[in-house]
């Protein structure tokens, strides 16, 4: 494969630093090269430095003029319900009539209508509908997506939703990094318990054999899993060698963020209801916080009547930097709660809505996005070693990605140093 010389950023974002997920002030410093670029050799970024440098250093490599824009390591979405078929339309309409997720699930809505649709769907038709998310993810500048399944619900049907995962990172460039969420709901068909004793005696295990997925996570509050159920399955996914994602705090407060703690989680997702001391459990284990203000926009949470029912909030960010917590951002990409994949409309409610800084909002999209994942060795910023996934923005500023919103900043994205869109 030919070099690749990217030359010219006005701002080259890179996010160069220790070799962990940033904490406080840490999450405040892009390390930002002006004039900036990049030699790239095998997909692999080999020198990073000002354009005069790289320059030098090109010989025959094939040259990307940035053209005076800024280039930024592509998006990691440390959150997303990828695989699903159909879309909930229906829903959307009733609570723009001021009806609650709650009443729409009890109505046939909700989570559950998916399901009924995601079973009747064949696995062709199911990856037909993911690589056109895939691709959408693509235009707007993430290279890796994390991805639940739990659309399924039953052992073949969970396992044929992990598997159009494979195919989607065999056969498009988007990275996926696959979690098993069976703990989405109760299915309408089995008794609670019944479910909980075939999530953990029969998907697990099939699961963990066939390494379809890397992380376990679950639905944890009232009406979906409580407590004991999720530290239940939670503690069999351990043992079976999985890592640990959970959904906590999200329509109420039960404690599902200490049990994150226990368990020693990666990551505590939503926490639009946690308060100071489940923020002080997250710290004292080191759970990644994963903040998903996209769902709180789009159910209209914030209005008292709408959304999930009564006025629910953004997750306190701030009080989460100031914490030491290693904070993220994540579209949570999902036919229901947030249906969008744009990680910059998240820069924009992090910014707005939960008074992150831009700097703060780009690594919590980014570096602290690919550690929750595992992978803060080899993505979430440009530094040699590390794939040359990066997204150039036709903008001179980078602050310019979270203060402009709603229309699409994008100029192209490269993944291991090639156009992708
Ligand atoms: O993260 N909270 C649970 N799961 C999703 C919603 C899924 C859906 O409504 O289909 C979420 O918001
Ligand atoms: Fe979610």
């Amino acid at each position: 494969m030919k070099s690749v010389a990217l030359l010219h950023a006005s701002q080259l974002v890179t996010l160069s630093g220790p070799k962990r997920p940033r904490i406080g002030h840490e999450m405040s410093d892009l390390a930002i090269i002006r004039d900036g670029g990049m030699l790239i050799r095998d997909g692999k970024i080999d020198i990073v430095g000002a354009s005069k440098e790289i320059g030098k250093n090109a010989g025959d490599a094939e040259v990307i003029d940035a053209g005076g824009r800024v280039v930024l390591p592509g998006f990691v979405d440390a959150h997303t319900h990828l695989v699903f078929a159909g879309n909930r339309l229906d829903d959307f309409e009733s609570r723009a009539r001021s009806e609650t997720y709650e009443q729409i699930a009890a109505a046939g809505g909700g989570i559950w209508s998916t399901v009924e649709k995601t079973r009747a769907s064949n696995d062709v038709d199911l990856l037909a509908q993911a690589k056109k998310h895939a691709d959408w993810f693509l235009k707007c500048g993430t290279t890796t997506v994390e991805a639940k399944s739990g659309y399924g619900l039953t052992v073949e049907d969970e396992l044929k939703i992990l598997r159009v995962m494979q195919r989607l990172k065999q056969e498009t460039p988007l990275e996926v990094v696959p979690t098993f969420l069976g703990a989405h709901a109760i299915p309408r068909e089995l008794r609670e318990s019944d479910y909980v004793d075939l999530v953990i005696n029969e998907m697990l295990p099939r699961i963990a054999s066939e390494k379809l997925a890397e992380f376990c996570d679950i639905f944890c509050e009232r009406g979906y899993f409580d407590i004991e159920q999720s530290r239940r399955i939670l503690m069999a996914a351990k043992k079976l060698g999985f890592k640990l994602r959970a959904h906590v705090d999200q329509l109420t407060n039960c404690g599902g963020s200490k049990l994150a703690a226990e368990l020693g989680a990666t990551t505590a997702d939503h926490l639009e209801r946690t308060e100071q001391e489940g923020i002080a459990a997250l710290k004292s284990a080191d759970v990644q916080p994963v903040l998903l203000p996209g769902s709180v926009y789009a159910l209209g949470s914030t209005h008292l009547r709408q959304g999930y029912g009564g006025q629910a909030s953004y997750p306190r960010a701030r009080e989460m930097i100031d914490a030491g917590l290693a904070v993220v951002i994540a579209t949570d990409f999902n036919p229901g709660s947030s249906p969008t994949v744009s990680m910059p409309m998240i820069l924009s409610l992090a910014c707005t809505q939960m008074k992150m800084s831009p700097a703060e909002a780009i690594t919590a999209a980014t570096v602290n996005a690919a550690y929750s994942l595992n992978r803060g060795d080899k993505i979430g910023s440009l530094e040699p070693g590390k794939r040359a996934n990066f997204s150039i923005f036709d903008c001179e500023d980078y602050r310019e990605l979270a203060y402009w919103f709603g229309f699409s900043q994008v100029h192209s994205v490269y993944v291991r140093g090639k156009r992708a869109h």
